[in-house]
């Protein structure tokens, strides 16, 4: 098998497997926001992506996408229940969104996180060239960076946490909490989406180690006597904001955009546009909505919301319940207060193409994520990206990573109703002026702090540390 300087290790591959008419599969790019991410730094790389095909028991050679190499792991129906549905998205998502949804700690997912883990570990070790760098992508592969440095000591491994780092006295109620630590450790870099995820990390290494900390560095014994220096800070992501803005300028979404709002018409759009994920704050959003067609503040013949709930983690019974619960609310409300004419909520339990997304944003005028805990939410930053006129209102979760770039926002507490829906109301009501002075100043953060930016600087960090250990080598060696 050929190998790469750069090896990116994710839950999943950046394909979908696709089957045509003829029944012959084939590799689509897949539409989700970590692929949209790295795409942009793998473009311009040779590299090599480690992951799931996205299909139990698929097993398939390693192939060529676009200039990249990609190397399939199998998982089999076993190791997703456990390992994906189980450990990953049943103990670590929630506990690591400040247990909005309550953990379950079983011992038999864990067991199967490290059993994947460690074949994760090997397919990397196997395909990074000597010398190389290996980035792991994320909270199903915490355990990655500790067996590939057992593995492949010559390699320089960077992890990028894309979800929140707990506080210590939520972090702490994980049986393998050390286990945890441990593996992150075996990074060389370990980045995070905010100062505060960071600041989280190190104290719980303090804490539960006893390693030293040092503004962004943690120094790791590697028992030898000798110790080895971990940076561990922020490097918030970012979308590539060239395309939205493209996009944005695209004549075809610009008339889909207008349809769109023809059909809908009302005089305001509102727009919330998540995976169906408990974290997002979805049913906080339809709480404060319903409330404000209560109260009369808003009428269906004014204002709709089009509610866009990407179908997310199916398996796992927290998302089959909250499903649940938000259709019924969509449901009761439209009830009360649609009329023949207008629809309160146009609720969409679908994915969309980019265009597609790109065209809501131009037709919305309000931009609503509430996200109860969120490590950076790219929606924001999309919204943002294509409002090139700087009319718009973005209506922002102080909870959501993007709230430490984007200050200019409407910030809220999405579990004070009250608040919201006077937040609501403020964005409906926005002076253009007001709307411009703050969507120029976000634009300004987003364009300059896109995601090529966001990849370079953590690669220049790992290369840092590349290069000052084949200098340590090669003075060893003198
Ligand atoms: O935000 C974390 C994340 O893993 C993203 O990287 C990804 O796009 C999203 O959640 C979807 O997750 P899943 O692979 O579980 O569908």
């Amino acid at each position: 098998m050929s190998r790469a300087d750069l090896v990116v290790v994710a839950n999943r591959l950046p394909v979908d497997r696709v089957e045509g008419p003829d029944g012959e599969p084939s590799w689509r790019r897949s539409p989700g926001g970590l692929v949209t991410a790295l795409e942009q730094v793998m473009q311009n790389l040779d590299g090599a992506w480690v992951g799931w095909g996205g299909k139990a028991d698929l097993e398939v050679d390693p192939f060529e996408f676009d200039g990249n190499l990609l190397v399939p792991v199998k998982l089999s129906p076993a190791d997703l229940q456990d390992y994906y549905e189980g450990f990953s998205n049943g103990t670590i998502w929630p506990l690591y969104h400040d247990v909005i949804a309550a953990p379950v700690y079983k011992r038999s997912w864990w067991d199967a996180y490290v059993r994947v883990n460690r074949r994760f570990a090997e397919a990397a070790a196997e395909v990074a060239n000597e010398g190389g760098v290996v980035w792991v992508q994320d909270y199903q592969l915490q355990l990655v960076p500790k067996f590939l440095r057992e593995l492949r000591p010559d390699v320089t491994i960077g992890y990028f946490h894309h979800i929140p780092f707990p506080a210590y006295a939520l972090f702490a109620q994980l049986p393998w909490r050390k286990q945890v630590l441990e593996g992150l450790l075996g990074a060389d870099v370990v980045g995070f989406q905010r100062l505060a995820d960071a600041g989280n990390f190190q104290r719980s290494i303090r804490r539960l180690l006893s390693y030293p900390t040092k503004s962004d560095t943690v120094q790791v014994p590697d028992g030898e006597g000798e110790t080895r220096l971990v940076i561990a800070k922020h490097y918030p992501i970012s979308i590539d904001a060239e395309q939205f803005i493209a996009l944005s300028k695209d004549p075809a979404i610009i008339a889909r955009a207008k349809a769109l709002r023809e059909q809908v018409g009302t005089d305001t759009l509102l727009l919330g546009v998540d995976r169906l994920d408990y974290t997002k704050g979805i049913r906080h959003r339809l709480k404060a909505h319903s409330e404000l067609l209560a109260d009369g503040r808003l009428t269906a013949s004014a204002a709709t919301l089009v509610q866009v709930a990407s179908p997310s983690r199916p398996g796992v019974e927290a998302y089959q319940d909250l499903r649940d619960e938000i259709e019924k609310t969509v449901a009761r409300t439209n009830g009360d207060y649609s009329s023949v004419e207008y629809t309160a909520i146009r609720y969409l339990h679908q994915g969309f193409p980019r265009e597609e997304m790109v065209a809501l944003y131009l037709a919305a005028d309000v931009m609503l994520v509430t996200a109860l805990r969120d490590g950076m939410n790219l929606v924001a930053k999309e919204y943002v990206a294509v409002r090139a006129d700087n009319t718009g209102v973005l209506v922002l979760s102080e909870f959501a990573g993007a709230a430490d770039e984007l200050g200019s926002a409407l910030l809220v507490n999405p579990h004070d109703i009250d608040g919201t829906k006077d937040t609501i109301m403020r964005a409906i009501n926005m002076p253009k002026a007001e709307q411009a002075r703050r969507m120029k100043t976000m634009r300004k953060k987003v364009m300059d702090h896109d995601v090529e930016k966001w990849g370079r600087s953590f690669l220049a960090d790992v290369d840092a540390l590349r290069k000052e250990r084949a200098d340590k080598a090669e003075a060893d060696n003198a």
